[in-house]
C-alpha cells in the first residue's frame, strides 16, 4: 500500500485561511493526478485562539506536530494582538523546537510578472537564498539593566554554533550541487565588522567548500549583496547567510521577483518536520474579500511537495503558476488580478493536471 502524507495545516490569521485553501484545492487535484494519498490535520493557531485562550500554541500541539509529515501554514499575525506575541508563540517556536535549521527561499521572476528593475527579466532574476534559521540574533539571549532609567543598558547576544552554522553550509553546497545550475554558491555575511560570529561563517565557508570542489564559491558583504541584488541579480546562483540577514535580503529578493503575492519559502528540517509558508504577512484589511493573490501560497504548497519527494507533483504546480502567470493574471496585486482567490486558485489547480 502506498502511504499516506500526514499533513498539518496551519492557516493562521487574516487572508492565511484563504490562500492555504487555493493550495489545498490544487493539492488535491495534483495527488489524483499523481497518485499519492494524504490527509490533512487543521489547528487554529493565532490571533483569535489567542485572544480566546490566552494561549498562543498548547504544548500538547508541538508533540502531535512532530509526528506530522509536513506543516502547511498560511499567515501569523493580527491586529488586535500585541507585535512579537504570535511570532515567538507560534512561528518561531516552531521553527526552533521544530529545529527546522534551513529557511530556503527561492528568488524568481517568472515570465509576464513585473519587477521593479528596470532591465532584468526571468535570466537574471533566478537564485535561491539558504538562510540559517535557527541561531543567530534570533535566538532570544539578551537582558535589560536599569530599563526604563537614563543609565539603561539592553544586550541581544548574536549566537552562533559551529554546528548550526556548518549544518546550513553544508546544506548549501549539497543544494547548490543538486540545483545544477551556474553551481556557484556566495556567502553573504560582514566579516569586516562581525570579527568573531561571521570568521567563523567564513572559516567553515571555505572548510567545508574543500569537499565541494565542483562548487565555486564567492563572498558579498551583506550590504553590498543589497547592492548587487538589486545591479547584478544575475551573479548569483545561490545564496547562504545567517539568520538576520536572510529576513532582511529575501524581503528584497521578494520584491524584485514580483512582490509578496508570489514569493513562498520553507522551513526546512532536512532530518525531520518542515513547515513551507507564503513569505507574505496575514494582510488583516484583505480578510474574507477574496481578493489576495493565493499563487505564493500555492508556491508554498509546490515546495512541501518537492520537499516529500513528490517531484512530479510539484514540477505540475509550478508550470500551473507560470501558465495562470502567462494567460490570466493581469496584476499580482491583491484586487488587481482581475480574478477572484478562489478563481486564480481554480486556474493553477485545472492547470496542473492538463
Ligand atoms: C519571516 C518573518 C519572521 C522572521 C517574523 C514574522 C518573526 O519576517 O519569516 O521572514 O523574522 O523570520
Ligand atoms: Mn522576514
Amino acid at each position: 500500500m502506498s502511504k499516506t502524507y500526514k499533513i498539518a495545516v496551519i492557516g493562521g490569521d487574516g487572508t492565511g485561511p484563504e490562500v492555504v485553501a487555493e493550495g489545498l484545492k490544487v493539492l488535491n487535484a495534483v495527488s489524483r493526478k499523481c497518485g499519492f494519498k494524504y490527509e490533512t490535520i487543521k489547528y487554529d493557531f493565532g490571533g483569535e485562539r489567542y485572544m480566546r485562550t490566552g494561549e498562543a500554541m498548547p504544548e500538547s500541539a508541538i508533540n502531535e506536530l512532530r509526528q506530522a509529515d509536513t506543516i502547511y501554514l498560511g499567515a501569523i499575525g493580527h491586529p488586535d494582538v500585541k507585535p512579537g506575541i504570535l511570532e515567538h508563540g507560534i512561528l518561531l517556536k516552531l521553527r526552533f523546537t521544530l529545529d527546522q535549521y534551513i529557511n530556503l527561499r527561492p528568488v524568481k521572476l517568472y515570465p509576464n510578472v513585473e519587477t521593479p528593475l528596470r532591465d532584468k527579466g526571468p535570466n537574471e532574476i533566478d537564485f535561491v537564498v539558504v538562510r540559517e534559521n535557527t541561531e543567530g540574533l534570533y535566538v532570544g539571549n539578551g537582558g535589560f539593566f536599569k530599563k526604563g532609567t537614563p543609565d539603561e543598558v539592553a544586550t541581544q547576544l548574536m549566537i552562533n554554533t559551529r554546528k548550526g552554522v556548518e549544518r546550513c553550509i553544508r546544506y548549501a553546497y549539497e543544494y547548490t550541487r543538486k540545483r545544477n545550475q551556474e553551481k556557484k554558491l556566495t556567502l553573504c555575511a560582514k566579516t569586516n565588522v562581525l570579527t568573531y560570529s561571521h570568521d567563523l561563517w567564513q572559516r567553515c565557508f571555505y572548510e567545508v567548500g574543500d569537499e565541494y570542489k565542483d562548487i565555486k564559491t564567492d563572498y558579498a558583504h551583506v550590504d553590498a549583496t543589497c547592492m548587487w541584488m538589486v545591479k547584478n541579480p544575475e551573479w548569483f546562483d545561490v545564496i547562504v547567510t545567517c539568520n538576520m540577514f536572510g529576513d532582511i535580503i529575501t524581503d528584497l529578493g521578494a520584491m524584485i521577483q514580483g512582490g509578496m503575492g508570489i514569493a513562498a519559502g520553507g522551513n526546512i528540517n532536512p532530518e525531520g518536520v518542515s513547515m513551507f509558508e507564503p513569505i507574505g504577512g496575514s494582510a488583516p484589511k484583505y480578510t474574507g474579500k477574496g481578493v489576495i493573490n493565493p499563487l505564493a501560497a500555492i508556491s508554498a504548497m509546490q515546495m512541501l511537495l518537492e520537499e516529500l519527494g513528490e517531484t512530479e507533483a510539484a514540477s505540475r504546480i509550478e508550470k500551473a503558476v507560470v501558465k495562470t502567470l502567462q494567460t490570466k493574471l493581469k496584476s499580482l496585486s491583491a484586487g488587481k488580478m482581475g480574478y477572484s482567490t478562489s478563481e486564480v486558485g481554480d486556474f493553477v489547480a485545472q492547470f496542473a493536471v492538463e
